[in-house]
Order: structure tokens, then sequence, then C-alpha cells
């Protein structure tokens, strides 16, 4: 174990939990919750603005030359600005949310984001968050997890997170009058994690020594329970960093 303080990777798909999941982390054992998604988010953003095709590679390349992305941790989450003003709730939109999906297939893109969130992360004391995390941006980080859930449970929490308060566990039933809406959330789901997982350049997947966690019938409490537990085990190993 090295001197330098602690890196926690969570990879996984749209919806698995990996935000929550590394927002408590991150507050329990005091260290810093980076969101990369976020960063392609703002990104697309930017393209949508200016016009650029999220296809574009060239186009994408040079407006990356002129963009400036930052993430500010708290404690709800991060702070997003672009280019200097805040993004936060922007990104979430459901336009962005694809275009997102589709700039980040880009290899220039993704290594000009790698750089950026190894640069972010370096110092350690970091939670950080993806889906390259612990095969490409620390593939040398001391605690890799890839969480996971069914497509079904994840595009009802995406559904109920559209909707309400944001919730890990999946509820069984979603009313007709929801079915519709549902349906596009689930269609939309689909088409990010086929092109999440398809993509040429670091497709989704877990690093061979990720702890895999399969959350579709655990509560937070219990994937928190779960993490933790590995955390510590692995704190106590090394002595303190
Ligand atoms: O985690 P998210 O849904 O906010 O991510 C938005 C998109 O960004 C996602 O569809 C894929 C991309 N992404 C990525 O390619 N690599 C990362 N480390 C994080 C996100």
């Amino acid at each position: 174990m090295s001197e330098r303080r602690l890196i926690i990777a969570i990879d996984g798909p749209a919806g698995a939990g990996k935000s929550t999941v590394a927002r408590h982390l991150a507050a329990h054992f005091g260290l810093l919750n980076l969101e990369t998604g976020a960063m392609y988010r703002a990104f697309a953003l930017k393209a949508l603005r200016c016009r650029i095709d999220p296809d574009d590679s060239e186009g994408l390349h040079q407006l990356a030359a002129s963009t400036d992305i930052a993430l500010e941790p708290t404690r709800a989450g991060n702070r997003v600005l672009l280019d200097g003003a805040e993004v936060t709730d922007l990104i979430r939109d459901a336009e962005v949310t694809q275009a997102a999906s589709r700039v980040s297939v880009h290899p220039a893109i993704r290594s000009w984001m790698v750089d950026l969130q190894r640069e972010m992360g370096k110092a350690g004391g970091v939670v950080m968050e993806g889906r390259d995390i612990g095969t490409v941006v620390f593939p040398d980080a001391d605690i890799k997890f890839f969480l996971d859930a069914s497509p079904e449970a994840r595009s009802q929490r995406r559904y109920e997170q559209a909707a309400g308060p944001i919730s890990i566990t999946a509820s069984s039933d979603g009313s007709q009058e929801n079915g519709k809406a549902q349906d596009e959330v689930t269609r939309e789901l689909h088409e990010r994690d086929e092109r999440d997982r398809n993509r040429a350049q670091s497709p989704l997947r877990p690093a061979p020594d990720a702890i895999v966690i399969d959350s579709t019938s655990l509560t937070l409490e219990q994937v928190l329970d779960r993490i933790e537990s590995v955390v510590n085990e692995k704190l106590a190993r090394a002595g303190s960093y």
C-alpha cells in the first residue's frame, strides 16, 4: 500500500445507484466524491448549445479546446461548472443525458476527460464514480466496485428519480398512468446501456479486480454495509492513509 490517500473507484451502468452510494461513502469516510458522468454531461450541454452534432468527432474535438469543466464536491453532491458558470441542474435534462452518452464514445473526448479526472483524483482521498474509473482512469485504485442491477430495477429507479425522491430499491409496481413515461425511460436507458457497453474505447465493463455488487434486490443500507465493510477491512490491513 502506498503513502498516498485512498482512491475508491465505483463503476457501473446508469441507474445502478452509483451516485447515491458514492455520496454516502464519501461522507462516511471523509473523502471527496467526484462524479465523472457530470463532466460528460456538461460537455454535451455545451455541444448542444453550440449546435455541434454529438456524433461530429472533429467538431467536438475543436470545441473541447475552448471548454473548461470543473467539479466542486459538496456533501449534497457535485456542483458542476461549465466555463465558470454553474450547470448542475441543467445537465440532468433528458436531451443532455442522451447527448452525454453520444459525446462520450469519441476517443479524443475520452482522453481529454481522463486526463482531467486523473488530475482531480491524483492526490487521493476520493471516491470517483463513472464507467471506466477502475479500468482506465485509475487502474491502480485501492478499491474498485462495480455496481450493477437488472435493467428493470435500474429503469424503475431512474423513473422514480425523475418523479421524486431518489431510491436505490426498485418498487415492484408502476401505475398504468405512469406506464408511458416509464416505457420511454426504459427505452432510453437501454439505448445508453448499448452505447456505453459497446463503444470501441473503454467500454463499460468491470475491472478484473473489481468487487461486483448486484443491487437488484438490495436496499441502499445493504449495499452500503457491504461496501463499507470492504473499505474498513482494507483500511485495517493497510494502516491509515
Ligand atoms: O453517470 P451518468 O449517467 O451521469 O453518465 C452520463 C454519460 O457519460 C454516460 O451515458 C456515459 C458517459 N460516461 C462515461 O463514458 N465515462 C464515465 N466515466 C462517466 C460517464
